[in-house]
């Protein structure tokens, strides 16, 4: 616990990460990292597989785009910068050991924004009750770049948590499920519409089990449903004793090698 307040002194983040909560949220994730290295690794290397999987079949070499890189510990970020002319990791936080890392290779560039670009709008609906967008708008983060890679890694099921807080009880009932909603959709919709190769990779439920025993399983994206992915797994996120002496966490995490074409077949049989 210590370690970890010293670690976020040293490493608060911008404004826009402490509204988000991220750089507590980095400090967490490498804390459970630290105790559940093991039972994580099978789940880092297959995000970095497919990541560089999507990545041998994209047509140019210009320009990859990460979102989500946090602490890129599922990012192949050497890989990355061995293939492409310029890596851009975009994140609400970039670590100490992420921004380490991306001063180690002249072609990665960090790039901190809001995936969503919802903060804003978010802020100004809790202060004011101004109404909350409907639909949510697509996020405008590459400005005039036109990716050759890009891959969501690990993200859009955290997309809406932050907005729970930020929001508060000022947001409830139908328009806040839409939102909370509309951020994973608009990020989807997004995604699939950029130039180049596209990759996902995220969470689709959260369970709780004993043994071969489902206790508890919830729904990851707010309810937004995917197709049927090139892949999946279980990220073993917190083996027992991490959270409890009672059960095991597991995420299921699903794969995307082409996005685009996966979610513009979506709902046909
Ligand atoms: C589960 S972590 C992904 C793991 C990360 N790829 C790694 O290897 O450490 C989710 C990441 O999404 C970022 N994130 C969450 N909401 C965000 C937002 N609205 N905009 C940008 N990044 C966001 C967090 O800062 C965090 O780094």
């Amino acid at each position: 616990m210590l370690r970890e307040l010293f670690t976020l002194w040293r490493d608060r983040g911008s404004r826009l990460a402490r509204w988000l909560g991220q750089d507590r949220e980095a400090v967490s994730i490498d804390a459970r990292h630290r105790r559940c290295a093991a039972a994580w690794e099978p789940h880092l290397a297959a995000t970095r597989a497919l990541i560089l999987d999507a990545a041998r079949t994209a047509a140019g070499r210009g320009t990859a785009v990460v979102l989500g890189s946090g602490a890129c510990l599922d990012v192949p970020v050497a890989d990355l910068a061995g293939q492409f002319r310029q890596v851009v990791l975009l994140d609400a936080h970039h670590p100490r050991a992420a921004r380490a890392l991306a001063s180690r290779f002249s072609n990665v560039r960090l790039v901190t924004a809001d995936a969503t670009g919802m903060v804003q709008a978010a802020r100004a609906a809790a202060k004011s009750r101004a109404p909350l967008p409907c639909p949510v708008p697509h996020p405008d983060l590459l400005g005039g770049l036109r990716p050759d890679l890009t891959a969501s890694v690990n993200l859009a099921s955290q997309l809406s948590i932050p907005f729970y807080k930020l929001l508060g009880r000022r947001a409830a009932g139908a328009a806040a499920e839409a939102f909370y909603q509309g951020l994973v959709t608009a990020h989807f919709d997004w995604l699939a519409s950029l130039p180049g190769r596209v990759c996902l990779c995220c969470d689709t439920a959260w369970e709780r089990t004993d043994g071969e025993c489902l206790i508890e399983s919830r729904d990851a994206l707010e309810g937004v449903a995917l197709p049927a992915p090139d892949r999946t797994w279980l990220w073993s996120i917190a083996p027992r004793p991490e959270e409890s002496l009672a059960y095991d966490r597991q995420n299921r995490v699903a794969g995307f090698l082409d996005f685009a074409a996966a979610w513009g077949t979506k709902g046909v049989d």
